[in-house]
């Protein structure tokens, strides 16, 4: 919308990540497969947050004074780019948070202030990342409300028809992952969507795996939450966002108190600012809101089904080179899938995988991937992760499946 939009180059995207020509282990090649854990951030995200803090770092909102004024005006310009990015109605819909796990925290505490009593029932899924189970396990322990489980079946995706069966008349919130961080699934979160809200349901998505992948738009889906991190997106750690429709965040208690939610305290009363900083307690992460607002503008230049078919290429090309190898199960089949290839090697812990593919340069992840529902349903205790990003190259692929049967071979032995 009024930007023009980049051809897809990978090698020119790749000029602007200055850490893909790190040198490591030993003057190895980096071939970097972790950007489910973190992507890496281009040159101009990083002299935006530098450019923060040598020439105009100063607090938000509150200064009287030329530095304050302009912080606070780059802060807000960020907001207005996240609006736009997720195509929400509003600012005041769009609160920072330091991640997608805060960002669940916060409407979940929120909710269980008055919105969540005993016996009330909240959905989730069996392939959501714990950040998105275990909050909602401490407010039903605070509220007696009652946790509820969409199943997966064996090929990583949503047995949908279950939800049906699951809702009643108790359930007060759906929450759902988008895009799963171990399996790749893409879930139909908008079917999901029209479902609940029949029942009146809202739903919160977790976008933490999607907004650097599918195209995002909380409009179109019309979820009622939708979270995301900044630095899964090319962005700053410790910045994320929740958006919130105004109609529940109007509703919803604060998350925390102190500086900046506040419109006056006394002892006897305290009311509340208006939205958003009703959710922005304390000073914000000034710089890596900044910086999050430059990674969406950077984004943002190229069109996003090209990076998705992009990605899903290097997806296809991971998998089927890893299926000639023997002996390699992929954990997560569904039809919809993207930017993530999990894999068991018979006879080869994963943790060894990942050890050994480091020495030859490759950085994967391995474990559990903080999703310990999803091992379970296939009765592993771990997978090896590649998980890919706008700039990862089908030579990378090459390059990492070959190390990898150098591994193999050394455990197997
Ligand atoms: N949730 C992140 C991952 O999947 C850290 O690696």
């Amino acid at each position: 919308m009024g930007i023009e939009q980049l051809v897809f180059d990978v090698e020119k995207v790749r000029q602007e990540f200055p850490i893909l020509n790190t040198k490591v282990r030993g003057n190895k090649r980096l071939v970097y497969f972790d950007n489910a854990a973190t992507t890496q951030r281009p040159r101009r995200v990083i002299e935006t947050v530098k450019e923060f803090y040598e020439r105009y770092n100063s607090n938000v909102h509150r200064g009287a004074h030329w530095l304050s004024d302009l912080a606070t005006k780059m802060y807000e310009d960020a907001r207005k780019t996240v609006k736009e990015f997720l195509n929400a109605r509003s600012e005041r819909e769009i609160v920072f948070v330091r991640g997608t796990t805060e960002g669940i925290n916060l409407i979940a505490t929120s909710f269980s202030r008055g919105l969540l009593k005993e016996g009330d029932e909240i959905i989730v899924t069996e392939m959501e990342h714990h950040s998105n189970i275990v909050p909602w396990q401490l407010v039903a322990q605070q509220t007696g409300a009652k946790l509820k489980v969409i199943p997966i079946n064996d090929r990583g995706e949503l047995v949908l028809e279950k939800l049906k069966d699951l809702i009643t008349e108790r359930t007060k919130l759906i929450s759902v992952v988008h895009v799963s961080n171990s399996l790749g699934t893409i879930n139909p979160v908008k079917e999901i969507i029209e479902l609940a809200h029949q029942a009146g349901i809202p739903v919160v998505v977790d976008g933490a795996q999607a907004v650097a992948h599918i195209p995002v738009d909380v409009q179109a889906l019309d979820c009622d939450f939708y979270v995301f991190s900044g630095h899964k997106i090319y962005g700053p750690t410790g910045i994320g966002v929740v958006y919130g429709k105004e109609k529940w965040l109007d509703k919803m208690p604060p998350y925390q108190g102190g500086g900046d939610m506040i419109k006056e305290v006394t002892f006897e009363k305290t009311t509340y600012n208006e939205l958003p900083y009703k959710f922005e307690a304390g000073t914000p992460n000034i710089a890596g809101a900044i910086g999050l607002a430059e990674a969406l503008k950077w984004f943002k230049q190229f069109d996003i089904n090209a990076v998705h078919e992009h990605e899903n290429e290097l997806v296809k090309y991971a998998t089927e080179l890893l299926k000639q190898i023997g002996g390699i199960r992929i954990i997560g089949e569904a039809n919809n899938k993207t930017a993530v290839v999990s894999f068991i090697a018979d006879g080869v812990h994963p943790h060894d995988i990942g050890t050994g593919l480091d020495m030859e340069g490759v950085a994967i992840r391995t474990g559990h991937h903080c999703t310990q529902p999803v091992m379970c349903h296939f009765g592993i205790m771990a997978t090896a992760r590649a998980s890919f990003a706008i700039y990862n190259t089908k030579e990378e692929v090459e390059i990492f499946v070959s190390a990898l049967k150098k591994v193999l071979k050394f455990f197997r032995q």
